[in-house]
């Protein structure tokens, strides 16, 4: 509690309700920040209140937080919000929201490009943010949240809900226990190869300018005229997304950064194209990635195209084995190294070969035919039994209590954002793209790069 005396935060609320909260004022006459105590519930504010700000709107109820008011931009989904919570208060200014000393803290699931601004201004106006992936729309804007955050004391979680999976902790287990030795080589995959997997979501029958207030929308985007599907669809063009690459990669590559205890890769090069779903995007329907970490490498496949069904994957390979993540498991794939000399002594002489053999009888690794008899490690599945958001939203709750920091702090978001904004420009500008962790700057292999694209 930061108040000056311990009072409850609702007391403290009702005060400043009533006017007699002289106590409660911080330095300077602003009124200070009060965060809720273990025993009491976490009020939200939901800002971007469409298909997954209604889903986490769900999960905070559900994980015993309190709804205490919506903004959107769509009447629609402000209609959905009242049919999930009646009588919650909606707004289409968020700035109304953050006006609220009740909320402890929002949550943000607008479309990309609206992540950033928004967190920002959350953060100064004293309210903690939980941020859906990816975090922020281009490089700069990551660095930005990372300094706000520090400077104003802000709690951040990071909405790839990945790293409360019960599956990332069990794989986190396997890896830590030294079970497939060291990990060089890992393989990350993601197919949609459906219209809705493609994000060609259906617009409602009433969108317009009368339902949608598309001038806000359009925020720092290039002005244009009231286009629904760049609304409903926003994934499918920079101005407003952030492609495969912020929309499945921060998934994927949340998983890497949290096992492999990394932050940020070296290098990334990037190939893709629109082949598909041509005519309504401008970010490719395949892109693919090679990053460079340094002590390992990895490659991601993004794929809205062919008709695997894959989901989401990724596999950690080391030398002793392989542990895969999906979006429901995990899975140990041990292997035992089989040293057997007998195919290429085949193609010896009998005498040579019997030399051989009677040199190396004692040498385990020099086995003649007796590999197969060794003892072998069994492979393991685990299958998780929660989807993870719940969870995450749980985690948030804990940090805005205890003021420690979440498990997808802003240091995490800032490196996963940056990993997916490398894909991009890389893609983007046909190069291979460099990212000095210490100075916090992009380069290319060919020169410069313009960092404010996603
Ligand atoms: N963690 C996950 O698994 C997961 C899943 C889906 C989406 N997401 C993320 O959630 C975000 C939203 O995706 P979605 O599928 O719900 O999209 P959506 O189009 O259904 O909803 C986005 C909503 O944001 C609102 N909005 C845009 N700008 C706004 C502003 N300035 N103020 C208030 N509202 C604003 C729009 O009105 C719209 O209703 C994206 O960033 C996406 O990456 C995360």
């Amino acid at each position: 509690m930061k108040s000056s005396r311990n009072i409850s935060r609702r007391e403290f609320i009702d005060r400043v309700a009533t006017g007699s909260a002289a106590l409660g004022l911080a330095v300077g006459g602003a009124p200070a920040i009060v965060h809720p105590s273990p025993g009491e519930r976490v009020t939200m504010g939901i800002i971007g209140a469409g298909i997954r700000g209604q889903e986490d709107m769900e999960a905070v109820l559900r994980a015993g937080g309190n709804v205490a008011m919506a903004c959107d931009l769509y009447d629609g989904h402000l209609r959905r919000v009242q049919e999930i919570q009646p009588n919650t208060p909606v707004t289409k200014d968020y700035r109304e929201v953050l006006e609220r000393r009740d909320i402890d803290a929002v949550l943000i699931a607008t479309s990309d490009h609206w992540h950033a601004p928004i967190a920002i201004d959350a953060m100064k106006a004293g309210k903690d943010v939980y941020c859906e992936k990816p975090m922020t729309h281009s490089i700069p804007e990551a660095l930005e949240m990372v300094k706000v955050s520090k400077e104003t004391g802000r709690v951040v979680q990071v909405g790839s809900q990945s790293l409360s999976m019960q599956s990332t902790h069990k794989g986190k287990e396997w890896v830590d226990s030294g079970q497939i030795g060291t990990i060089y080589n890992i393989q990350c995959e993601i197919y949609r190869p459906d219209p809705i997997g493609a994000w060609k979501y259906p617009i409602p029958p009433d969108a317009s300018p009368q339902t949608i207030d598309w001038d806000r929308y359009l925020g720092n985007a290039p002005k244009r005229p009231f286009e629904a599907a760049r609304f409903f669809q926003f994934r499918n063009w920079w101005d407003y997304g952030t492609g495969l690459a912020g929309d499945e990669y921060v998934h994927l590559l949340s998983r890497v950064h949290y096992l492999m205890n990394v932050q940020y890769p070296l290098s990334a090069v990037a190939n893709g194209g629109i082949y598909h779903w041509k005519g309504d995007r401008d970010v490719p329907d395949i892109h693919n990635t090679l990053y460079d970490y340094g002590k390992f490498q990895v490659v991601v496949l993004g794929n809205l195209v062919s008709n695997f069904d894959g989901g989401e994957i990724v596999r950690f390979m080391g030398d002793k084995g392989t542990v895969v993540l999906t979006e429901e498991s995990a899975m140990l794939l041990p292997y035992d190294e089989e040293w057997d000399y007998g195919y290429p002594l085949s193609s010896w002489p009998k005498d040579l070969k019997q030399q051989f053999i009677a040199a190396h009888k004692n040498d385990p690794t020099a086995d003649v035919g007796t590999a197969w008899k060794r003892p072998k490690r069994k492979k393991e599945q685990f299958r998780q039994t929660r989807e993870g958001t719940v969870d995450h939203i749980l985690n948030f709750f804990a940090s805005v209590k205890s003021r420690q920091q979440p498990i997808e702090n802003v240091d995490f978001g800032c490196g996963t954002a940056v990993a997916c904004h490398m894909a991009n420009i890389s893609y983007r500008e046909k190069q291979r793209v460099f990212w000095n962790a210490e100075r916090l700057e992009l380069t290319g292999e060919k020169g410069p790069v313009d960092v404010s694209l996603s």
